[in-house]
C-alpha cells in the first residue's frame, strides 16, 4: 500500500517541527510551545505512523522516548531501559475506563471476572532520574536521556537533599527510579532571585519558564556550584536493577521498601480496585491538584501484581500495564489584546496583558502579570502576540513566552509610563530597583487605603479604631478620598456606614480629635514616604527642625542628615516636589487640623551612645520596648534584635530568655532599666 503523498508530506513537517520543539525543550530547556501543544503534535504524527506504519523511519521522534544526551555529561547505559508510558487521550475521568478495559481484554479477563487491582499515583511533573546505590551507598544517578543512554549527573543530585547518600538494610545493588522536580515556592522564589540579578545588571542570567524547566535546567547544570543553590525535591516511584533483595509481589509492596530505604514517596499513592477506583482517584486528585505544593500533570494507573505485569509485557517502548492520565493543561497558547498597567496599594506599578480569555488550569484567564518593565522586555511581550499563559496553583496567571513566529507585523516593543496611569504623579524607578513606583503616595487613589491605614497606625498619628475594615467603608462609600477628609469627617457621615452606632462614632470623632496634636518625626513618618521609617523621620525632624525646611531641602542638604544616603535623599525630594503630596500637607496643616511643636534644628548635641549597639530582650519594669527603643536610638545607639560578639550591651527585664543567656555565654555586658537609664544619663 502506497501512502498518499499528501499524509507522507504532513508526517514530514510534523517530525521537523517535533525534531525543532524537542531540542528547545530538551537540550536548550527553552521551549516555544506549551507541552500541551507539543502533545497534540505527537499524537497526529503517532496516529498517522499507526495507519500507516511505511511512514515509520527509525528517527522519528515518537521513536525516542526521552531527549537528547547534553556535552558536557558522561554517558551512561541504563542496565534496565528507563521506558515511557503511553498517555490516555480521553481527558475526562471516565477515561480510566479505557485503560482497564485494555488491561481486561489484553489479560482475557471475562465480565463477571474479579477487578484488577491497581495502584494510581501522581504524575510528577519532573525529570526522570535514575538512582544507583552499590552496597547502600549513592554511585550513580543518571537521567533518562533516549531511554537506553542517559547522562551523569551524580555531582549535582548529591544536593538534593531529600536523595539519600546511604541507605540502612538495602540489597547489593538497588536502582531507584523517580521525578526530581521543584515546588512551586520554590520555583517562585528562584525566579525572583533571577529577576533581581537581571535588574541588578547580570548577564548570563534567566528567569524559567515553568518549575520543570527550572528543575531540569539544575539537574544538567554544568557547574554544580550552580545546582547546589537551585532548590530540588524528589519522588521515588520505581525501580531498575535489583540484586539480592526481597522477592517482591506487588508494585505497592515496593514503594514502601523504598519508603522503609529511606526514599520520599507521595503520600497520595492508592491501591485501586477497579475502573471505579481509578475514576474517583481521578477526580480526587483534580480536585486537590491545585493545593498540592508542586505541578503535576496527571495521575498514572499501574497493575499492581508484577506477574500480571509481566504477563502484559510491552508495545515498543511503552508497558501494556501503565498508562498516563492527564488534566487539563496548565498552559495554553493565546494573543495579548493590550497591556495595562496596574498601580498596588504601595504605588507598585505592574504591566499586565489583557488576554484573549482562555481556559488554562481550570480557569479562564483574561489577565497575567508581566511583573515589571525588565521582565516585559526581556520577554519582549507586545499587544497582538500569540503568548504561552501559564497558570499553575493558586498562583497569579503568568506570560512565559511569545511565540516568536506568529507576531503580526508593526508590532511595537512595551515602554512603561513615566506618569503614574492612576493620578498622573510622576512614577520614578529607582537605581537597583525593578520596579516603577507612583510618587503621589498621599493622593493617588490606588493607595488611598494603604496611605490611611499607615497615617493612623499607632506610630504615626495613632487614630485608635481607625482599621482596616472602617478604612474599606469610608473609602468605598466615597466618605474618605483623601487624608485630609479624615479631618472632615461629621457625625452624620460616620453613623450612615453600615454597623456604625452613634457611641463608636462619637469614639472614632474623638480619637481623630486626639490624633491632630502630635509630633513632627510621627507626623513626617505617617505621610508614607518610601524609606522614611520612624528612626529616619526622627532623623529629619531633628536635622531641620521643621516641616517647611525639609519640604524646601535639596538633595545635598538632605544628604547632611546623618544616616541618609542617596536614596532616601532622593526620595524625600521626590515626594515634597510631588505638588499633589504638598496640597494634601497644605490642607492637614490648616488652623485647627494637624499640629505640633516645631522647634529650632537641634545642635548636633554629642550623642552618648553613638557607635554602640544595644540588645533589648525582656519586659522592663516601667519602659515599653518602643520607648526604650526611641531613648536608645535618640542617644545614637543602635538597637539589634539579637546578641553577637558586637553586641555591646544587653538591656534585660522579666521573663528575658534565650538572648540573656547568649549575653552571659559571650561576657556582654548585661544591664536592667535603672542601668539603662544610667547609661543614657552618661
Ligand atoms: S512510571 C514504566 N510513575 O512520566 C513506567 N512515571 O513517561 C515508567 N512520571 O518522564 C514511568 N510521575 O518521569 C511513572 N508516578 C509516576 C510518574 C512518572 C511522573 C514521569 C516519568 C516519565 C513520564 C513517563
Amino acid at each position: 500500500m502506497t501512502v498518499p503523498a499528501r499524509i507522507q508530506e504532513r508526517a514530514d513537517a510534523l517530525r521537523e517541527l517535533l525534531h525543532h520543539h524537542a531540542h528547545q525543550y530538551y537540550v536548550l530547556d527553552a521551549p516555544e510551545l506549551p507541552d500541551a501543544e507539543y502533545d497534540k503534535l505527537f499524537c497526529e504524527l503517532q496516529a498517522l505512523e499507526e495507519q500507516h506504519p511505511e511512514l515509520l523511519t527509525p528517527d522519528s521522534p515518537t521513536q525516542r522516548v526521552g531527549g537528547r544526551v547534553l556535552e558536557g555529561f558522561a554517558k551512561v547505559r541504563h542496565r534496565v531501559p528507563m521506558l515511557s508510558i503511553r498517555t490516555e487521550t480521553d481527558i475526562e475521568p471516565s477515561g480510566a475506563r479505557n485503560f482497564d478495559a485494555r488491561v481486561r481484554r489484553e489479560l482475557g479477563l471475562k465480565e463477571g471476572d474479579a477487578p484488577v487491582e491497581y495502584v494510581a499515583e501522581l504524575k510528577f511533573d519532573g525529570l526522570a532520574l535514575s538512582l544507583r546505590y552499590e552496597g547502600g551507598v549513592l554511585v550513580q544517578a543518571a537521567t533518562r536521556g533516549d531511554g537506553e543512554v542517559g547522562e551523569e549527573v551524580t555531582q549535582n543530585i548529591r544536593t538534593v537533599g531529600q536523595i539519600p547518600l546511604r541507605l540502612r538494610d538495602a540489597p547489593a545493588v538497588l536502582e531507584v527510579r523517580g521525578e526530581v522536580f521543584m515546588r512551586r515556592d520554590d520555583f517562585e522564589r528562584l525566579n525572583e532571585l533571577q529577576r533581581e540579578k537581571i535588574a541588578k545588571g547580570a548577564k548570563n542570567e534567566k528567569t524559567f519558564v515553568n518549575p520543570r524547566n527550572a528543575a531540569a535546567g539544575a539537574v544538567r547544570q554544568l557547574d554544580p556550584g550552580i545546582a547546589r543553590q537551585r532548590p530540588l525535591s524528589f519522588f521515588a516511584y520505581g525501580w531498575g536493577e535489583i540484586v539480592d533483595g526481597p522477592a517482591f509481589e506487588t508494585h505497592h509492596e515496593v514503594l514502601m521498601a523504598l519508603k522503609a530505604w529511606g526514599f520520599p514517596v507521595a503520600e497520595r499513592i492508592a491501591v485501586a480496585r477497579g475502573a471505579d477506583d481509578l475514576v474517583a482517584y481521578h477526580q480526587a486528585v483534580g480536585r486537590e491538584r491545585d493545593a498540592l505544593p508542586y505541578d503535576i500533570d496527571g495521575v498514572v494507573y499501574k497493575v499492581n501484581s508484577l506477574a500480571l505485569q509481566k504477563r502484559l509485557g510491552f508495545v515498543t517502548r511503552e508497558p501494556r500495564w501503565a498508562v498516563a492520565h492527564k488534566y487539563p493543561a496548565q498552559e495554553q497558547l493565546t494573543t495579548v489584546e493590550s497591556i495595562d498597567v496596574y498601580v498596588g496599594r504601595t504605588g507598585k506599578l505592574t504591566p499586565v496583558a489583557r488576554l484573549q480569555p482562555v481556559f488554562v488550569g481550570g480557569v479562564t484567564v483574561t489577565n497575567a502579570t508581566l511583573h515589571n518593565e525588565d521582565e516585559a522586555r526581556r520577554k519582549d511581550v507586545r499587544v497582538g502576540d500569540t503568548v504561552i499563559v501559564r497558570r499553575a496553583g493558586d498562583v497569579i496567571p503568568e506570560v512565559v513566552a511569545v511565540v516568536p513566529d506568529k507576531r503580526p507585523p508593526g508590532s511595537q516593543v512595551f515602554t512603561m509610563p513615566r506618569i503614574c496611569p492612576v493620578c498622573g504623579s510622576a512614577a520614578v524607578r529607582e537605581e537597583g530597583e525593578a520596579d516603577y513606583r507612583c510618587t503621589g503616595g498621599l493622593f493617588c487613589s490606588a493607595q488611598r487605603k494603604h496611605a490611611i491605614l499607615h497615617f493612623a497606625q499607632r506610630r504615626a498619628l495613632d487614630i485608635e479604631g481607625l482599621g482596616e475594615k472602617l478604612v474599606d467603608q469610608m473609602v468605598e462609600a466615597g466618605v474618605i478620598r483623601t487624608l485630609p477628609d479624615l479631618y472632615r469627617l461629621g457625625l452624620a457621615n460616620l453613623v450612615a456606614l453600615e454597623r456604625m452606632g452613634e457611641k463608636s462614632a462619637q469614639n472614632v470623632l474623638a480619637a481623630l480629635g486626639k490624633s491632630k496634636r502630635t509630633t513632627l518625626p510621627r507626623f513626617l513618618y505617617g505621610l508614607g514616604i518610601r524609606h522614611v521609617g520612624e528612626s529616619t523621620a526622627r532623623d529629619l525632624a531633628r536635622h531641620f527642625g521643621n516641616l517647611d525646611a525639609i519640604m524646601e531641602a535639596s538633595v545635598e542638604r538632605l544628604l547632611e542628615v546623618p544616616d541618609v544616603g542617596p536614596i532616601v535623599a532622593e526620595s524625600v525630594h521626590a515626594f515634597f516636589q510631588q505638588p499633589h503630596n504638598r496640597e494634601v500637607i497644605e490642607q492637614l496643616r490648616v488652623p485647627n487640623g494637624v499640629q505640633w511643636e516645631e522647634g529650632m534644628p537641634a545642635v548636633q548635641a554629642p550623642k552618648p551612645l553613638a557607635g554602640r549597639t544595644v540588645v533589648l530582650t525582656g519586659t522592663l519594669p516601667t519602659l515599653s520596648r518602643e520607648e526604650a527603643k526611641e531613648m536608645l536610638e535618640a542617644a545614637g545607639a543602635k538597637v539589634a534584635g539579637s546578641v553577637s560578639k558586637k553586641t555591646d550591651y544587653v538591656v534585660a527585664g522579666a521573663e528575658a530568655g534565650s538572648k540573656l543567656d547568649k549575653a552571659r555565654e559571650l561576657g556582654v555586658t548585661v544591664l536592667d532599666e535603672e542601668g539603662l537609664r544610667g547609661l543614657l544619663a552618661g
